[in-house]
């Protein structure tokens, strides 16, 4: 996060708080949101997208404090399911200023959103233009809708998290047509009323092409719509996905190089093809809250491993870091592969450094937070260690793998801790047993 140094002793302090003390009142692991950082990030996006809405994906983190904070920064709220929708609301979103998103939404969740007033529902099947039509006439309201369309680009990021190639759940595909008839067909629809298109091409993106292919294929098929019907749609959602740096080697665009990519391609394409330059919005959610938040864990066990056999002079050995969570708060790192970082927290340490991985309490080797670290050979049990970047998708797909109880949310600013999401108990573990 923004706000941290090193202070007394070589401890980590975020906002004026030693994380020493935060640990004692709060226990580890806890996540640490530094929240003038997350303000600071809703504030960048937004100075840099001053005549967009900016969407926050909920999908990254979401309770109702962060949403409280969010909406007091101007920010719009993107949700994806029926419980996203409850704790928006919950914190106080105006309805108006949020997108329901889903390929799957369900008959309930769609009633729900429109008795909300939710701002615009992102329609992502044919099945849910009927849905959505039959719940329309039966509310008397007119929904305004967007349009998933899928863009059909590779981008490049983990398989799981690319979003706009044509073999994948979401949208309706360019290739083969079925966009254009959807948008017809809603257009044709007189409960619903059609704002624009909507693309989101995956997630941890760092190439912007991608963003720029997929603006110029939207439009091409905003263009086609006029043609076909003599309508501009006046706006168009570019989606989220912008990447974030999780190590030193990555290098992610400000929020003011993108605007200024995305205006350009989409002012540059609105041209060629004649049409005015619709209202823009972006749904960013990793870049606003991912580098908000650390983890802080406490070390158990260390262990020293060899690497490889032992017989070739170029084995190494590798310490293992055993921390106090792992997978059931942090899975990204076994489900994508992805690198974060570590850094001992609770002190300086003048030890040499050496190979380390930072690994979990679970039951599978897989359990590891940190691949590739370097720790001072000196790390012991009780030392509390820092892995920054875990805003996003960490507590948000946390699980409760072996009963290990879900951390808390500590966030922090100008030296004060509040508890935002407590700490599950093993008592909410056992709640749900019902023999
Ligand atoms: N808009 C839509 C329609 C989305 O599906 C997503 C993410 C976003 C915006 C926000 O993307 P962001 O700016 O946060 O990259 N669990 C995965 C990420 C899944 C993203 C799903 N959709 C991970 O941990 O990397």
């Amino acid at each position: 996060p923004r706000n941290t140094r090193r202070g007394d002793a070589g401890a980590l302090v975020v906002a004026g708080l030693d994380v020493r003390d935060i640990a004692a009142e709060f226990g580890t692991p806890v996540y640490v949101l530094d929240e003038d950082d997350l303000r600071s990030r809703c504030r960048d996006f937004r100075a840099a997208f001053p005549n967009e809405d900016v969407y926050y994906a909920g999908k990254a983190f979401l309770c109702r404090a962060v949403v409280r904070m969010i909406a007091e920064e101007g920010m719009f709220l993107d949700v994806c399911s029926g419980g996203e929708l409850a704790v928006a609301l919950a914190g106080g979103m105006p309805p108006e200023r949020i997108g329901f998103h889903g390929n799957n939404k369900s008959v309930a969740e769609l009633r729900r959103a429109l008795d909300a007033g939710v701002g615009r529902i992102i329609v992502d099947s044919f099945a849910e233009i009927d849905r959505l039509t039959a719940l329309a006439r039966e509310r008397g309201v007119r929904p305004r809708v967007l349009l998933r369309v899928t863009v059909g680009v590779e981008a490049h990021t983990h398989e799981f998290i690319a979003t706009a190639h044509e073999d994948q759940k979401f949208g309706f595909s360019l290739a083969g047509g079925a966009a254009i008839t959807a948008a017809l067909r809603i257009l044709d629809e007189d409960v619903l009323e059609l704002r624009g298109l909507h693309s989101h091409i995956g997630s941890q993106i760092f190439d912007t092409s991608g963003f720029e292919v997929s603006a110029r294929r939207v439009l091409t098929l905003q263009a086609q719509i006029r043609d076909a019907r003599g309508v501009e749609l006046p706006e168009l959602d570019l989606g989220g996905g912008f990447g974030i740096a999780y190590t030193t080697q990555d290098n992610p665009s400000t929020p003011e190089e993108l605007a200024k990519r995305l205006r350009k391609i989409v002012d540059s394409e609105c041209a060629a093809e004649r049409l005015a330059v619709p209202h823009l919005s972006i749904e960013p959610g990793r870049a606003i809250v991912g580098p908000a938040v650390f983890t802080l864990y406490e070390v158990g066990t260390v262990k020293s491993v060899l690497i490889g056999t032992g017989n070739d002079p170029a084995d190494g050995r590798r310490a293992y870091v055993s921390v106090d969570g792992g997978m059931s708060d942090n899975i990204r790192t076994a489900l994508y592969d992805a690198s974060y970082s570590a850094t001992l927290a609770s002190r300086a340490s003048v030890a040499e450094p050496v190979l380390a991985r930072v690994v979990g309490k679970h039951c599978e080797s897989g359990d590891i937070v940190v691949k590739d670290e370097f720790l001072p050979a000196d790390v012991q049990p009780g030392d509390l260690v820092a892995v920054p970047g875990t805003g996003a998708y960490c507590r948000s797909m946390a699980s409760n793998y072996n009963h290990v109880p879900r951390p808390p949310v500590v966030a922090v600013r100008n030296g004060q801790a509040r508890l935002i999401v407590r700490r599950e108990t093993e008592e909410d573990l056992l709640a749900l047993d019902v023999e």
